[in-house]
């Protein structure tokens, strides 16, 4: 719900023209917010500039001012960094700061969501990544285990090749400690978006992945998604190993740590696919 500061309010309407929900009128010469539809997206505090609209349900507090310098960003530079970052698998022994990973975790939370509905939750794990990766290793090795070919599937190549992998990471881990699950990162994401909040789950945690994965670049950390957890998470030992409830999907993970990797140029891709209509 908005409240509007009559005294503050000049009657610009800039409030009512950025609401997408037409969710506030004027009335002798004042915003007057109608609360019927809100989705409390926050437009109506950002656009005044009178500051005079608050949203109830947030911390007012942390809101910033607009700065040019802190906040604009040059696209060349942006384009650059997506072009460079690489999957990092190779983590030093070093743990990652909490407030670095408090920062990853706020680019997730400021990104949009469909409906501004803000499905998302976050685990963050640092001093059980031991445990998580063993049974998390263990889940994988029986799913390899139970793996049947199904040749009307286009997939199954790609199952089969992923089946032998767990069962030989398994093995690795077991036998050598070493870890190709994880590889040995001292932190990790676990994005989950709950499907009882959000009509597109996992569009919306997929989003802020992305942004977390940019702020742990920039903050010049390691970063590599982890798609084989996600495949992992449905089974009942991670789920209550990681206090998961029914209605949240695990979207996907990001490890992170310090890396020594080098890199000294981009690399190539396939051609965008562009049909101009
Ligand atoms: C997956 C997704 C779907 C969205 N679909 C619509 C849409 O159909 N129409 C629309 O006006 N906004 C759409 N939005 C924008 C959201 O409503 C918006 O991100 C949210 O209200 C927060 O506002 P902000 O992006 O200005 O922070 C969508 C956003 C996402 C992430
Ligand atoms: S928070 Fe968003 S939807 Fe609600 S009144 Fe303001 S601009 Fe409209
Ligand atoms: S943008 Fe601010 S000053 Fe302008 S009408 Fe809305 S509340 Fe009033």
């Amino acid at each position: 719900m908005i409240s509007i500061n009559k005294e503050k309010c000049i009657g610009c309407e800039l409030c009512v023209h950025d609401c997408q929900c037409s969710d506030i009128k004027i009335e002798n010469e004042k915003a007057v917010p109608l609360n019927n539809v809100c989705l409390s997206c926050g437009h109506c505090v950002a656009i005044c500039p009178q500051n005079a609209v608050s949203l109830n349900e947030y911390n007012m507090q942390e809101i910033i001012d607009y700065n040019k310098d802190s906040f604009h960003i040059n696209p060349e530079n942006v384009l650059n960094a997506i072009k460079f970052r690489r999957s990092a698998r190779n983590f030093k022994n070093v743990p990652v700061e909490k407030g670095m990973l408090e920062k990853i975790v706020e680019a997730g939370r400021f990104t949009p969501s469909g409906g501004n509905r803000q499905p998302l939750s976050f685990i963050v794990v640092r001093d059980k990544m031991d445990v998580l990766t063993k049974t998390t290793l263990d889940v994988l090795n029986d799913m390899g285990c139970k793996y049947e070919p199904d040749m009307d599937d286009p997939l199954d190549s790609q199952r089969k090749r992923y089946a032998t992998m767990w069962k030989m990471m398994h093995q690795q881990y077991a036998n050598k400690g070493i870890d190709l699950l994880f590889f040995h990162a001292p932190a990790m994401i676990i994005i989950l978006s709950d499907k009882n909040i959000s009509l597109n789950p996992l569009i919306d945690g997929g989003l802020a992945a992305s942004n977390m994965q940019t702020m742990a670049d920039a903050s010049g950390l390691g970063v590599c998604f982890n798609g084989f957890f996600t495949f992992a998470s449905d089974d009942e030992k991670i789920r209550s190993l990681l206090n998961i409830s029914d209605s949240k999907i695990v979207v996907t993970s990001l490890l992170l740590g310090y890396t020594d990797n080098r890199y000294h140029r981009t690399v190539p891709r396939k051609e965008a696919e562009i049909n101009w209509f």
